[in-house]
């Protein structure tokens, strides 16, 4: 279908494909409370203690867990070095920090909070149905022989443009299941390989994510032994990934941070189909309510989210519907159709949505590299665009002036979330890094 954006002064840009600030008019003060949400924000506390109560079995299962005793965590970094090679040194800035999701252990990416959490959580329930886990018994029996046993008997299946099949696939394969990953065409041949390795069988589709989601739903229909990692719909995924809000508060807190009406916080995730960018704007707003101004940032060729919240439509609207092409080398944001289900959350809290070309996510590759050791892989830089537009764009001060910001920039945070990267392999790295500093014209 063709579908015509409304009026707003980012269409124009949007629809070039230049980077662009889109603000979201539905944005309501207290959101977090609207009724109309599908979901509570009392379930970010039930993924909390869900991820607790994993915790000894995934110590068990992957021992670089060791140390943080079971659990997935990344750390908050000062972008102190960084903030200058950006360009962000001077004090409107606030302060700069880096979320580093990129270096999270399992999977390397955001998505192990999500994939994990969901085959794990999937793996429990089965568990207790048949009666090998007693409710509140000892969860470490999930890694146990007759527990995979029990597994080998079951397969799991997901759609992925690769850091989701990562991560499902690393969870099927440590608790026993078969794993089945569809790939989009845009996945990377070493998150390919790097499966394959594992013996998760990979079916690499020629076509995007949303027809490689597709297969994987209808090779599941109709077979009880084959679960389906939903990333269209599952609120399972969505709420492992907001479970990571606690965590960053903590953070921040440790870091001398206060966030309140006079100290906001800003926020800039990058987005796929939405879950998780969703999942983490959802819990940093259940805990900071309107003191948190989330922003998804997306390539400009395949900014799915931005153009389907734009539109206003209840179908949803596909970036090719406003003839876009869904081209990037970001393949975790190759995503032409957002999640239904995220849209219908964010639609009262989301702050907006930004756009970045190709180009500067492998010049900011270069800078995170070079100033601080931060290793990325293009998809995950894409937040580093976020204290340029809401400091100095036309659309920033628009959003400044809407929210009563203005005076508070010096005092504000921001966090940019940077989503993938620890696992790419050496030789890829150093290519990302040449075309970076050919970018940056740097020998
Ligand atoms: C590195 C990276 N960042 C961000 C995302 C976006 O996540 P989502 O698709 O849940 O919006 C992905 C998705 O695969 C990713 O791999």
């Amino acid at each position: 279908m063709s579908v015509t954006l409304p009026n707003d002064p980012a269409r124009e840009d949007v629809l070039a494909g230049r980077p662009a600030l889109w603000l979201n008019p539905n944005l309501k003060p207290d959101g977090i409370s609207d009724p109309s949400l599908p979901i509570r924000s009392a379930q970010v506390s039930e993924a909390e203690a869900n991820w607790r109560i994993l915790a000894p079995v995934l110590k068990t299962c992957f021992p670089e867990l060791e140390a943080s005793n079971g659990m997935i965590l990344s750390q908050l970094i000062e972008a102190k070095d960084l903030r200058k090679a950006l360009g962000y040194a001077g004090p409107e800035y606030g302060r700069v920090f880096v979320k580093a999701d990129n270096d999270l252990p399992v999977a390397g990416s955001i998505k192990a909070r999500g994939g994990v959490y969901e085959v794990f959580m999937y793996a429990k329930q089965m568990a207790e149905k048949r009666g090998i886990l007693t409710p509140g018994g000892d969860i470490t029996v999930l890694a146990s022989a007759q527990a995979r046993a029990l597994f080998a008997q079951h397969t799991i299946a997901v759609g992925s443009t690769g850091n989701l099949g990562l991560s499902v696939g690393i969870a099927a394969r440590a608790l026993g299941f078969r794993a089945v990953v569809h790939m989009s065409s845009d996945a990377k041949q070493w998150k390919v390989d790097r499966l394959t390795r594992l013996g998760v069988e990979v079916v690499q589709h020629k076509a995007d994510y949303t027809t490689a989601v597709e297969c994987a739903r209808i090779d599941a229909e109709g077979d009880p032994t084959i679960y389906f990692v939903d990333d269209e719909r599952s609120e399972m995924l969505f709420f492992g990934y907001s479970a990571a809000a606690s965590e960053l508060a903590a953070q921040l807190e440790a870091a001398g941070v206060t966030v309140d009406e006079e100290h906001p916080l800003f926020i800039y995730l990058p987005c796929g189909i939405g879950g998780a960018p969703g999942g983490a704007a959802y819990g940093l707003k259940a805990i900071f309510g309107d003191a948190a101004h989330a922003f998804f940032v997306e390539p400009v060729q395949s900014p799915c989210a931005l153009v389907h919240m734009m539109s206003g439509s209840k179908e949803l609207v596909s970036v090719y519907d406003v003839g876009l092409t869904n081209r990037t080398e970001a393949d975790g944001m190759a995503v032409a159709r957002m999640s239904a289900f995220v849209a219908d959350v964010m639609k009262p809290i989301l702050s907006g949505v930004f756009t970045v070309a190709d180009d500067d996510l492998f010049r900011w590759l270069w800078m995170a590299e070079t100033t601080q050791s931060i290793r990325l892989e293009p998809s995950a830089t894409a937040g580093f665009a976020g204290p340029e537009f809401i400091v100095k764009s036309t659309q920033g001060r628009a959003y400044q002036e809407a929210q009563g910001l203005k005076d508070k920039l010096a005092q504000a945070t921001h966090v940019v979330w940077t989503t993938g990267g620890a696992f790419v392999p050496e030789d890829q790295f150093k290519q990302f890094l040449e075309r970076g500093a050919s970018l940056v014209n740097v020998d």
